[in-house]
């Protein structure tokens, strides 16, 4: 089985991305998912290696032997071994079925009645996340912050079409209707790191790009998070610099406890994982780009980072001038939360 799994790992992660693989499962539910895959692949396999052999043998043991002209012996039907081959795979089906119809029930539980479960209202946007922390009043974008250890219990909509949301390395996936019905699941990481999350339907020419993050930290530095997501906006310092930033942008934006509309809230994009959920932010430019670079390359040119997303372009919409856009990516890449 080993050899058989490493090869499937190989090949499933043919993009090397750790934290975004189903085979390295970093939770219960994803743990769960991962057993029962290994369970049907190990009956898979030994179905295979029996029926192989058995026809390695058949076709060795009766072939044509040199100088041979008479037809062999012609047999039809056969009771035994019609009853064989009909009950082993049914016993096979119901050693599959079981675990996998509890799974399938213990992936759709409902935890938002558990008092102790952090309670996440997820939309799906063409092509972002907005995530809303229902309890405390708070609304993000892109990163999804989790105190680790503890039960999300996610309630999930589309503010347009079928998306899916999915965390490979933490759970299962699950769609956000059109037609007004709000799933629910949950799941938790008991460890703290940064897991990517995808969207799993496709959704428009920008779908392969509506990724988000999963960042699991612990209880006091969520706590902090939750805190500093809740204080008064900073806005940029030179007054003619905000003002633009104002009209142009919180619109539709938030950032602090300024109100929004229908845009991803901006308050500390300074500290996410990545501009627009696929610009990876990386101070050292290894795996990624600085966040300036980042803000910079999608505030000059959104379009070209996701077509056909919904923001109006800086420049050609909002009149924007290039020193003026560039003052915003550096106001907006110092909006840290720390
Ligand atoms: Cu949203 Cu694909």
């Amino acid at each position: 089985l080993l050899p058989m799994t490493a090869a499937l790992g190989l090949l499933l992660a043919g993009c090397g991305r750790e934290d975004l693989s189903v085979l390295r499962p970093q939770g219960p539910a994803a743990e769960s998912s991962f057993d029962l895959m290994k369970l049907s692949i190990t009956i898979m396999i030994v179905v295979l290696l029996i029926v192989f052999s058995i026809a390695a043998y058949v076709l060795i043991r009766f072939r044509r032997k040199p100088g041979q002209r008479e037809i062999p012996e012609q047999v039809e039907g056969n009771f035994k071994l019609e009853v064989i081959w009909t009950v082993i795979p049914l016993i096979l089906v119901v050693i599959l079925a079981v675990p996998t119809v509890r799974e399938v029930f213990a992936a759709g539980n409902d935890h938002s009645n558990d008092k102790n479960a952090v309670k996440v209202k997820v939309t799906g946007h063409q092509y972002w996340w907005e995530f809303e922390y229902t309890d405390y009043g708070v609304k993000t974008a892109q990163d999804l912050v989790i105190p680790a250890g503890k039960d999300i219990a996610f309630e999930l909509r589309t503010a347009d079409v079928l998306h899916s949301f999915w965390v490979p390395s933490l759970s299962g996936k699950i769609d956000t209707n059109p037609d007004g019905t709000v799933n629910r699941f949950s799941f938790s990481a008991p460890n703290e790191g940064v897991y990517r999350g995808k969207c799993a339907e496709l959704c428009g020419p920008s779908h392969g790009f509506m990724e988000f993050k999963v960042k699991s930290v612990s209880e006091a530095e969520f706590e902090q998070w939750l805190a500093s997501m809740k204080a008064p906006a900073v806005l940029p310092e030179d007054p003619q610099l905000a003002e633009k930033f104002k009209s142009a942008c919180l619109t539709c934006h938030a950032i602090g406890d300024q109100t929004m509309g229908s845009g991803p809230n901006l308050t500390g994009i300074g500290s996410r994982e990545s501009v627009a959920g696929i610009l990876l932010n990386d101070d050292t430019g290894v795996d990624g780009a600085p966040i300036l670079d980042n803000l910079k390359t999608w505030l000059h040119d959104p379009q070209s980072v996701k077509p056909g997303n919904t923001m109006p372009d800086p420049k050609t919409d909002l009149g924007l001038t290039d020193e003026e856009v560039d003052g915003i990516a550096e106001y907006l890449a110092g909006y840290t939360l720390d």
